[in-house]
């Protein structure tokens, strides 16, 4: 074992990149009341400073802080700055694996960010990212981050029962894909935040596994990062009892250039919403349709015919649709100002038909 602080960039070692959340939080009165906290306030090498004489035999770790923030307050440029960091890292041969710790609010967006970005390369590479973060404080006493941290570190750093390269997300002792992790609960502490079957972080399931192939086997291109100020604006709208047109029309004089529709069961919104959404496509303004059920997927057709141009986001969430959808777009522009005549569609059509594993 070498401690973070000492071990050169020069050496083969996992980098840890540290973004804030729960996992570097402090609580004022931890014994008291764990779940008042502030988030983002220790720095990673502390947190690994922490864990230092866990971190298993002959694992070098090397740190750097991307950023210390509440993930609620993630932003895209945040977003650029870190998938930058995992390619840079992921071209290093001084890189065995990267372990991304993060806050659980939006570790949905960086997921799936990071597998549309990085997850090819990844995988071609045969390098594994690992996204991790905690429900407790730092300090609270029955604190969680410290175990999360040393499994993403083995999961990053062991070839366990050949599970490829990729981008995965390492919590509560399980491991899934990192696209397919999210919080599903508001305030509990064993918040389910798997969408999907997992595995065992020191086990692989053979289903699972296969499950993971599947989902590498389709994801044959990983898109342009966004540079920090070229996100393209997408919004995403809840449709609801007694939603009004004018939710879309305020829109229209607007410079959004997608909306991602949280749509009642399958996917469908408000009668009152049909001919404002025409007049928004024919704008040239980006549609997608998901659930805002929380689960399940969304197909295109279903209920009924969509909208010329509009497309079903599949088993993405609405916050994973807008991601998608965000990096299409700009994947369109950068195709376009190629000579090629690629969209957005062709782009995201890509990303939806990603399964989520079994
Ligand atoms: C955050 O997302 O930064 C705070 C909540 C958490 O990490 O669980």
């Amino acid at each position: 074992m070498s401690s973070p602080e000492n071990t050169p960039e020069t050496a083969l070692h996992i980098l840890v990149l540290g973004m804030g959340g729960t996992i570097a939080g402090l609580a004022a009165s931890p014994e008291d009341n764990p779940m008042q906290y502030d988030a983002g306030q220790v720095e990673v090498a502390s947190l690994l400073a922490h864990i230092q004489a866990a971190i298993p035999e002959g694992v070098k770790v090397v740190s750097k802080q991307v950023a210390n923030i509440n993930s609620r307050n993630l932003t895209e440029s945040l977003m650029t700055t870190l998938g930058e960091a995992v390619r840079k890292a992921l071209d290093s041969a001084m890189v065995k694996g990267v372990v991304v710790t993060h806050g659980t609010d939006t570790i949905e967006e960086t997921g799936v960010f990071l597998q549309l970005t990085c997850g090819k390369h990844a995988h071609n590479l045969g390098k594994r990212v690992i996204l991790t973060g905690a429900m407790l404080p730092a300090n609270a006493p029955k604190a969680d981050g410290p175990s999360n941290l040393l499994d993403a570190l083995r999961w990053a750093s062991t070839s366990i029962d050949n599970c490829p390269g990729g981008i995965y997300s390492v919590i509560d002792g399980r491991v899934c894909l990192a696209m397919d992790l999210a919080k599903r609960h508001g305030s509990a502490l064993n918040a389910p935040i798997q969408d999907s079957p997992s595995s065992s972080a020191g086990l692989i399931n053979p289903s699972w596994l296969s499950g993971v192939k599947a989902v590498q086997a389709l994801w044959t291109e990983d898109l342009p990062i966004p540079r920090e100020n070229e996100w393209p604006w997408v919004e995403i709208l809840t449709s609801h009892a007694g939603a009004r047109p004018e939710t879309i029309t305020h829109w229209l004089s607007s410079k959004v250039k997608g909306l991602v529709i949280a749509g009642s069961g399958m996917g469908g919104f408000h009668d009152a919403w049909k001919d404002s959404l025409m007049a928004a496509v024919k704008h040239g303004i980006a549609l997608v349709r998901t659930t805002r059920t929380g689960a399940g997927e969304t197909l295109l057709n279903l209920p009924e015919k969509d909208l010329a141009g509009c497309l079903a986001s599949g088993s993405l969430s609405a916050p994973r649709a807008r991601i998608a959808l965000q990096l299409s777009l700009n994947a369109e522009k950068q195709a376009q100002s190629a000579g090629k005549s690629l969209t957005w569609q062709d782009f995201f059509a890509r990303i939806a038909v990603l399964p989520l594993i079994r």
